[in-house]
């Protein structure tokens, strides 16, 4: 989703920066002589230089033939339909050709078209696909829906006939071209769809449609099933939904726009990657580290010009850097660790990080700190194409005012707020923005690094104790160094790791107030929100008894080992100290959230993402908070407490939320509803059962087996 809402602006911003020269032979496609690749355009419009550059860089453009080339157009309007004149100009073209079954003909539009790659490898593919014709396809029924029924079936796949490309042998495509007579301003697609759809002609000629996009990609419709990647510095199309690496893009319909953002990249247009030095700085416990490495091997950057100088201070951060470079290391250039044994201030390893950035001829210096999410996989690159000395992403603090840069300074030399802070940081203005202040995550280019004069200093030679990064600023500030902050496009967010308490058991699990945003991504059932879509139906495994998805299965594994590593399970009797009145007439062994210091945090998943599943269901009750006095993780197991007799609850109603694997961390367990002889027994991790807590709900919990079966309940509003 993000590149999509980046890739529309980058057109607007950042076209002229982009080197779309370049050209490069890549195979000579000589033992191709069969092969005639023809195309239709009346201009040479920058969509047709496009598409002739692309045959260039694959070595093919020798083998195009382009059909009414500064002729007047005479197919009609082709935002609505036309395009007859194209079947004619080929007819016209294929005569000499009519009775070679051997020649093989690429047929494709022009100004919408890419090609991705060498003939060879289309028509290998074309040969593979066992048809004599083959058609691109596309997800709409078009120009005249009322054909799709006439469709042969297929399970998967895009359904439908694209005339904007084709591939066949020359005798075959000459023979459908009679098909029926076409004027120049009827539609070409219709013609084709009709000639596809007549089953004898289509099995006679053994057309067959791209439904997998192995060869053809259309975009119209298709714009979420297909990602720019890059490998060995070179972009390309990658088609998610069915796994294939489509060799021509046609940016059919509405998608020329997203065709001309991909076409910036596609067939090497692309390819200014400097070498970068990425200075990654864990200097303190962060929440949601994991994550953050996670986006920066995202960044969409060829790792094979990226080195990685990574500083950590933290052993409590040892584990996750370890696995980075264990499972990533090698993809890089290069890498250079500094380890919390090193004992090296970071002030001095912000040195040593710029010292490897010269020593290995880097282009730019990236310095990113823990605490800075890059969702936008772009950012580096797009960083790099600003071409200035200093420039950060804008980064914020989700729900916040605090971000990574400074509008103002004060006389003290502290912070102070611009009047326009408000506008930049909640993107009302968006540009490149010259700043006193920035810090966590920015570019700085080698000539700045290189010379004496402008190398960034991490101490200030007058004020002792001034932290790192307000020297960094002050000093830049004093030199007259220009830092930009550029919020034209939506970065990331930063991480607040002020509070951040590692004595905790996965103390990610208390980030919610903190880090809420976070939080949510990392635990919350991806699927939470469908309960809330207006055609959703709740789901009722008993009556008045719901079922929710609301946390996702590293929320019940960490929330577990929390509760096994505080370990004081409660000893199952009727006395309970805990208790106000020091008597549990039901007992479980269990523990309290408040034991595990998750009250606080518990009440507000009470507020924030139950009352409103409970609101769904039990309509007309609203109660804002939610109050519950018992919030607490039951244990059953075979050999300590398996089961619980028939009760009531004291609560209006009860959550009852599974916490791991029945059949496989256990089996038998589940809540039977007496009144209605209806038991719950397939419950999932994460999923959660509510139903009223008194009268008409009496049930018990069955009896585990095997193994241990975990479950957190509350009793709301008693
Ligand atoms: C081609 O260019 C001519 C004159 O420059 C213009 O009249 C015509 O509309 C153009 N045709 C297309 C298809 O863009
Ligand atoms: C650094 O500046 C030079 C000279 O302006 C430029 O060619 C190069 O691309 C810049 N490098 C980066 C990473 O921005
Ligand atoms: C952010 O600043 C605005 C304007 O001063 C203020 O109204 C708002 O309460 C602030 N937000 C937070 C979360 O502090
Ligand atoms: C979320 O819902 C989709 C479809 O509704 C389903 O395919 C997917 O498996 C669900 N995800 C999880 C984790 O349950």
């Amino acid at each position: 989703m993000i590149w999509k809402c980046w890739i529309l602006l980058f057109i607007i911003i950042f076209t002229g920066l982009i080197d779309n020269t370049r050209q490069e032979k890549q195979d000579d496609d000589d033992d191709q002589a069969d092969v005639l690749v023809l195309t239709v355009a009346s201009n040479e419009t920058d969509g047709y230089k496009r598409y002739i550059r692309s045959a260039k860089i694959y070595g093919f453009a020798n083998k195009i033939t382009t059909l009414g080339l500064n002729q007047p157009w005479k197919g009609g309007n082709m935002l609505t339909q036309g395009g007859g004149y194209k079947i004619n100009l080929l007819k016209k073209a294929l005569k000499p050709y009519q009775n070679d079954d051997e020649k093989i003909i690429i047929f494709t539009d022009s100004y919408d078209v890419i090609f991705l790659a060498s003939l060879n490898e289309i028509v290998n593919r074309f040969k593979a696909s066992g048809g004599r014709i083959i058609f691109s396809a596309e997800k709409y029924c078009w120009p005249d829906k009322s054909l799709s029924n006439k469709y042969p079936t297929i399970i998967r796949g895009e359904p439908y006939l694209n005339s904007g490309g084709f591939i066949g042998y020359a005798s075959d495509l000459y023979e459908i071209l009679q098909y029926s007579s076409v004027k120049d301003t009827d539609d070409d697609q219709l013609f084709y769809t009709k000639a596809y759809l007549d089953k004898e002609l289509r099995e006679k000629h053994k057309i067959k449609l791209d439904h997998h996009a192995e060869i053809f990609q259309n975009l119209n419709g298709a714009v979420g099933d297909v990602e720019l990647r890059f490998k060995d510095n070179k972009a390309y199309l990658q088609n998610t939904l069915y796994d294939r690496v489509p060799l021509i893009v046609h940016g059919n319909g509405p998608s020329k726009i997203i065709l001309n953002s991909l076409g910036n990249y596609l067939a090497n247009a692309w390819k200014t990657y400097p070498p970068i030095v990425m200075g990654i700085f864990v200097d303190r416990p962060t929440p949601f580290i994991e994550e953050f490495f996670d986006k920066i091997y995202k960044q969409a950057y060829p790792k094979s010009r990226l080195r990685l100088f990574i500083y950590n201070s933290e052993e409590f951060h040892e584990k996750i850097v370890e696995e980075f470079i264990k499972k990533h290391g090698s993809e890089y250039k290069n890498i250079k660790q500094i380890m919390p044994k090193n004992d090296i201030p970071i002030s001095t390893a912000r040195n040593l990080a710029m010292d490897y950035c010269l020593q290995n001829e880097c282009s730019g210096y990236f310095s990113i700190d823990s605490v800075a999410h890059l969702e936008n996989e772009y950012t580096l690159k797009l960083l790099v194409e600003q071409q200035r000395g200093i420039v950060a992403p804008l980064l914020k603090r989700p729900g916040n005012n605090w971000s990574n840069f400074w509008g103002t300074i004060a006389n003290d030399g502290y912070y102070a707020r611009s009047t326009d802070y408000m506008d930049i940081i909640e993107n009302k203005r968006r540009g490149l923005w010259n700043v006193p202040y920035i810090n966590n995550c920015y570019l700085i280019n080698v000539t700045i690094i290189g010379n004496i004069e402008t190398r960034p200093k991490y101490k200030h030679a007058d004020i002792d104790d001034l932290d790192p990064d307000m020297a960094f600023a002050a000093i830049n500030r004093d030199r007259n160094i220009f830092m930009y902050v550029s919020n034209r496009l939506k970065f990331g967010h930063l991480v607040n790791a002020d509070d951040y308490n590692i004595k905790y058991t996965n103390p990610d699990m208390y980030e919610l107030f903190n880090n809420k945003f976070d939080w949510e991504k990392r635990y919350i059932h991806v699927n939470y929100s469908q309960s809330f879509q207006q055609n959703n139906t709740p789901i009722q495994p008993c009556t008045d008894v719901y079922w929710f998805p609301i946390f996702n299965t590293r929320f019940t594994k960490e929330f577990i080992e929390i509760m096994e590593a505080f370990g004081q399970w409660s000893d199952g009797s009727n006395s309970d100290k805990r208790l106000q009145g020091g008597y549990e007439n039901v007992p479980t062994r269990d523990i309290h959230m408040n034991q595990v210091y998750y009250e606080k945090h518990w009440l507000y998943i009470l507020k924030e993402y139950v009352r409103p599943l409970q609101e769904l269901v039990f309509l007309g009750y609203f109660h804002d908070p939610p109050r519950s006095l018992m919030n607490f993780v039951v244990r059953y197991k075979p050999d300590e407490q398996p089961s619980l007799r028939p009760h009531h609850d004291s609560s209006t109603y009860t959550i009852n939320i599974a916490l791991n694997q029945v059949g496989v961390d256990y089996e038998g367990g589940g809540c039977r509803f007496l009144r209605y002889d209806c038991a719950v027994t397939d419950t999932k991790p994460g999923w959660m059962l509510m139903h009223p807590g008194r009268l008409t709900h009496y049930h018990e919990g069955l009896k585990v087996t095997r193994g241990t079966r975990y479950i957190m309940i509350s009793f709301v509003d008693p």
